[in-house]
């Protein structure tokens, strides 16, 4: 390990590092963490949880906690990643051992290793669903249907385990094929590709939901503010999805943050990954929302709702099949690109710390995750009366797909968010920080006070105020 450090503190590549390569440009950093921040977050979740929470002032909030609270740990994350240049664990290792820090400190990188490791067991199962919506569009089943026929397909779909479990199946089998090929030769071709066609087919949606009539009130929902529906709940949900929609609080952004080049500036390229991933979100909302007002349905549906509104537009658009098959592909890419950053910390961590080989790393956990799905998968049918933790009020009538969600987005990625924080703000030696990020002092000293002060306050009141 003291090769590792050593490395860390001198920029010398160790044989581990050497080993490792870096990412071909910044561009290819880009595109890499945008294809991990830009998800089914942003196209099924954003939406949904903004129907839920009665639109503007929760979409105000987002805003606020992305530039306010993710950004900045955003950065700071990238910033561990790239001075340890190593699996996140073995990162915080590395700086904890030069900088003179305890190594227990290495627990934040192992808490967000097994938070990806939670996710991605249920996100495989959404990604499932987005699989079957292909075949369905591509089929032409979904042309003249109505708003209770389209309800019908996806209940349908819900309540069959067995077809659930082969589109999850494939989903984890895309997503292990692409990491166990290595980050180089598989992560960064498959982005460069993938994150523009999305960007692209988004638009076509937009364009179309633009036309039908209803945009004004979709614009009017999502963007004023209506402080009388938001609820301090509301508060923390918005505070968990900026954190989940930015990939923070897991070690995703410092995994790859171990591949950035030293010259290439973490401030710049963060804010780029910020605001596109918040540009893909809004599109999805300025898609979806003219869509449910038009026909009547219900904003506040739930996680179906994606999948009960689009398919009704694509029935109704002309050559809605071919657009229908486009967009759920693209939401398939942005969810695999998305499965690829969740699985990578972990493979590279048992790669590194059991000197196992990258395809048997793959493997090894691809399985156990796949596994934890089909839990996620019965709660949806055959357990979905069954609340595990039920017995305490904040967790009634929780199944264990909505519990994986609440203590991954809500609990586990705030609290890693905040230890990151609390970490680069208050322990890492200042000159560190000024060396990796390179910036005018004065921004440095905006960003480091926000870290320092406002990122964590914020978060501790948000969770305090909603165990309390
Ligand atoms: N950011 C992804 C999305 O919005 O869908 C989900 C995600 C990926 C969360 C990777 C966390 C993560 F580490």
């Amino acid at each position: 390990m003291s090769n590792a450090s050593s490395s860390a503190a001198s920029g010398a590549m160790d044989p581990v590092r050497a080993k490792r390569g870096l990412w071909s440009s910044r561009l290819a950093f880009i595109l890499a963490a945008t294809g991990s921040a830009v998800g089914l977050g942003n196209i099924w979740k954003f939406p949904y949880i903004t129907g839920e929470n009665g639109g503007g002032a929760f979409v105000l909030v987002y805003l606020l906690c992305i530039a306010a609270v993710g950004l900045p740990i955003m950065m700071a994350e990238v910033l561990i990643g790239r001075r340890g240049g190593l699996s996140p664990v073995n990162s915080m290792r590395a700086i904890t051992s030069h900088e003179g820090l305890k190594p227990a400190w290495r627990w934040l990188a192992v808490i967000g290793v097994l938070a990806g490791f939670l996710i991605l067991s249920f996100y495989s199962v959404i990604g499932g669903w987005a699989i079957s919506y292909v075949g369905t569009a591509a089929t032409g089943q979904l042309t003249g249907q109505t708003a209770e026929s389209i309800g019908a397909i996806f209940s349908g779909l819900l309540s069959d385990p067995l077809t659930l479990l082969m589109w999850h199946t494939l989903f984890m089998a895309l997503v292990m094929v692409v990491v166990a090929r290595g980050v180089r030769s598989g992560l960064e071709r498959a982005v460069s590709i993938l994150m523009p066609a999305l960007f692209v087919l988004l638009l076509v949606v937009v364009g179309y939901a633009m036309t039908t009539g209803h945009f004004g009130q979709a614009v009017a929902f999502l963007f004023q503010p209506d402080f009388s529906k938001l609820t301090t709940s509301g508060v923390l949900v918005a505070l968990g999805h900026a954190f989940f929609t930015l990939s923070l609080g897991m070690g995703v952004m410092m995994a790859y943050g171990s591949y950035l080049p030293k010259d290439i500036s973490i401030a710049k390229t963060s804010i780029t990954v910020s605001v596109m991933d918040t540009a893909v979100a809004l599109l999805a909302g300025l898609a979806i929302f003219p869509i449910v007002f038009a026909n009547g349905l219900e904003p506040g549906a739930g996680p179906g709702l994606i999948f009960q509104t689009l398919p009704l537009a694509f029935g109704q658009m002309p050559m809605g099949s071919l657009f229908g098959t486009l967009f759920f592909l693209l939401l398939i890419f942005a969810a695999w690109t998305s499965g690829i950053s969740l699985l990578e910390p972990l493979v590279e961590w048992l790669e590194e710390q059991k000197g196992m080989n990258r395809k048997v790393s793959t493997l090894g956990a691809g399985i156990v995750c796949w596994l934890l799905g089909i839990a996620s998968i019965l709660s949806l049918n055959l357990w979905s009366d069954f609340a595990p933790l039920g017995m305490f009020a904040m967790f009634e009538g929780k199944t264990i797909f909505d519990l994986l969600d609440f203590l991954t987005a809500n609990i586990l990625l705030p609290l890693g968010g905040l230890l990151v924080a609390v970490f680069v703000g208050w322990y890492m030696s200042r000159q560190a920080l000024e060396s990796e990020l390179s910036m005018s002092p004065t921004v440095f000293s905006v960003w480091y006070r926000v870290l320092r002060y406002f990122t964590p306050i914020a978060v501790a009141v948000v969770f305090v105020y909603n165990l309390v």
